[in-house]
């Protein structure tokens, strides 16, 4: 393994605003914040929860919590934070090299707001409560082309029923909002259950995503196969992102989706969306993205 990524491994193992594999997190976030936030340090994550703590810290009730999956370098969540500095936001990604970046300028430009995960997306339900989370992005997840790598993507109903599990009205209970915003990002006040973004330039994923939504019936909030062409482009949207800037298939369309994981998803179902995919068109600048995971992969292995 290169020094360069062995120092970062080292650095992010010392970051406050980091955390690998935490135990005992769920439920404990918005006190994690709070503590983040009056800079005591080290955090003693044992120790957070509003009576543990040697001088409580009050808790506000309802600071919503946004995740970035597969968040990289974690442009959304830094630039979320940025954006929103009454909310939290949290990274997830297994690359430690890459939370290290986004944990960098977070410590840097002193967002108490930002934090990181490290760790497999597969074991977010062991990290948030239920109702915790707000909303989701995922921001150009690895589009996992082959069709026998379908159940890798993160939009896989297999994924959607982890999220389920923390999202805020995710269980199909129809909760009053705490925060959430409509396409523009203005603040609406609406009964919905969590949001689920996803931004990719891949359209292979992003017809998947939609045959999701539509087999298993959840709400469909937005899409649009050339975000950028938008007349009206909710702000959080322009956030760019380092693969993003890498436009590997020189596309230069970028489809973003916002929907609900607002009713229960039948394993039964799971059968039924195999077949449905396979008519799934792959064009040229998907094989180009093909070409670049597979590459990606083994100098990963
Ligand atoms: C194509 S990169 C995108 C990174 C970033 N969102 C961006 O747009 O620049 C995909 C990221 O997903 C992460 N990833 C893929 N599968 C994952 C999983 N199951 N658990 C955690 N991270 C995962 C990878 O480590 C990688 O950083």
């Amino acid at each position: 393994m290169g020094q360069k990524k062995l120092i970062k491994f080292a650095a992010i193992k010392e970051y406050e605003n980091v955390l690998e594999y935490p135990q005992d997190m769920q439920g404990k976030w918005a006190a994690f914040f709070e503590v983040l936030g009056k800079n005591s340090s080290p955090i003693d994550t044992a120790k957070l929860n509003t009576s543990a703590l040697t001088s409580p810290v009050e808790i506000t009730p309802s600071k919503a919590l946004t995740l970035e999956l597969a968040c990289g370098r974690g442009e959304y969540a830094v630039g979320l934070g940025r954006m929103f500095p009454d909310q939290n936001f949290i990274g997830v990604d297994l690359k430690g090299n890459r939370i290290w970046k986004g944990a960098s300028i977070a410590n840097k430009e002193a967002l108490k707001n930002v934090a990181f995960v490290r760790s497999q997306i597969e074991l977010t339900p062991n990290y948030f409560a239920n109702d915790e989370v707000n909303e989701i992005w995922i921001t150009f997840p690895d589009p996992q082309l082959r069709w026998s790598k379908a159940k890798k993507r993160l939009t896989h109903p297999k994924f959607l029923r982890l999220y389920q599990q923390f999202l805020f009205g995710g269980d199909g209970s129809n909760k009053e909002s705490r925060n959430n915003r409509n396409v523009s990002g203005e603040s609406n006040n609406a009964t919905e259950a969590g949001i689920v973004h996803l931004k990719t330039d891949s359209p292979l994923l992003y017809h998947f995503t939609l045959k999701v939504i539509e087999l298993y019936g959840l709400t469909l909030l937005y899409k649009t196969e050339n975000l950028y062409a938008e007349a009206n482009i909710d702000p959080r949207c322009l956030i760019k992102t380092y693969y993003e800037g890498l436009d590997i298939a020189q596309s230069n369309k970028i489809h973003y989706i916002q929907f609900n994981i607002d009713k229960v998803l039948p394993l039964e179902l799971d059968a039924v969306l195999k077949e449905a995919i396979k008519d799934i068109p792959m064009d040229a600048g998907e094989l180009l993205r093909m070409e670049a995971e597979a590459a990606r992969e083994k100098k990963e292995a």
